[in-house]
């Protein structure tokens, strides 16, 4: 700023753009959010902690499913994770003990992230929504659209190395596209600058049981994932075709 008159033409020029705003029934402006923010639709506060989104959630009723459900199924692991596992939404299982996971489903993504050389300590596991959906029916797109911005901002206070999207509706919610996943898995995707590998989910791969090109397949996306960060990659011996 050149002096004071200049300084003292722009404060009112702003003054005036914001009164005309006002005037046309603009309340707020994203003050605080970056572009890339807004675009990710994570709203919440830079720096915010897992502590203080869990807390904002609190008893959350934002949809129906709040009212069926026993748990809120927030996250869990470690909230300084390289790697953060998204699934869809929490199962019986889940809901009834509060843990993404935990069910059948989850024992094989647990074994997966065994394998991996990994613990689920040692990474981040959450889900789209926080609730279960009755009888573990598809998400709605208005239940998806009112719960995934705290997923979001999982992510976002975690600020991990790398993103595993489990099937279809977390890899279309974080990229939001409506591709399919046998179209999307196996290649790294950009989710705001952090590599993001779409994978078919656990409860797909329990419904195929036996098929072990599938195992295998995801495996091969667990190695991309392991290669990208410099991890060890353990040996993992190919069972007979299934
Ligand atoms: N399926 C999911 O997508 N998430 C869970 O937590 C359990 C099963």
């Amino acid at each position: 700023m050149e002096n004071k008159d200049d300084l003292g033409k722009l404060v009112s020029a702003v003054t005036v753009y914001l009164d005309e705003l006002r005037t046309s029934g603009v309340e707020g402006l994203p003050f605080g959010k970056s572009a890339e923010q807004v675009k990710s639709g994570a709203d919440g506060i830079k720096g915010e902690t897992l502590d203080d989104i869990r807390a904002e959630l609190g008893d959350c009723c934002c949809c129906s499913l709040g009212e069926t459900r026993t748990n809120l199924v927030f996250g869990v692991g470690n909230p300084h994770a390289d790697i953060v596992f998204v699934g869809e939404a929490p199962g019986r299982d889940e809901d009834l003990k509060g843990e993404p996971f935990v069910g059948e489903a989850g024992q094989i993504l647990t074994r997966m992230i065994t394998r991996m050389g990994l613990t689920r300590q040692d990474v981040y596991i959450c889900n789209v929504l926080k609730c279960r959906p009755p009888n573990n029916r598809n998400p709605h797109a208005d239940e998806i659209e009112k719960c995934s911005p705290f997923m979001l901002r999982q992510v976002r206070a975690i600020g991990p190395k790398a993103i595993v999207a489990l099937g279809t509706f977390a890899s279309q919610t974080l990229l939001a596209n409506r591709e399919p996943i046998g179209r999307l898995r196996g290649r790294f995707h950009d989710y705001h600058g952090v590599p993001l590998m779409p994978t078919f989910h656990p409860s797909y791969l329990l419904r195929n049981r036996g098929n072990n090109d599938l195992l295998w397949t995801v495996w091969e996306d667990m190695v991309q994932v392991l290669n990208l960060l410099k991890m060890p990659v353990p040996e993992v011996k190919r069972q007979g075709k299934g």
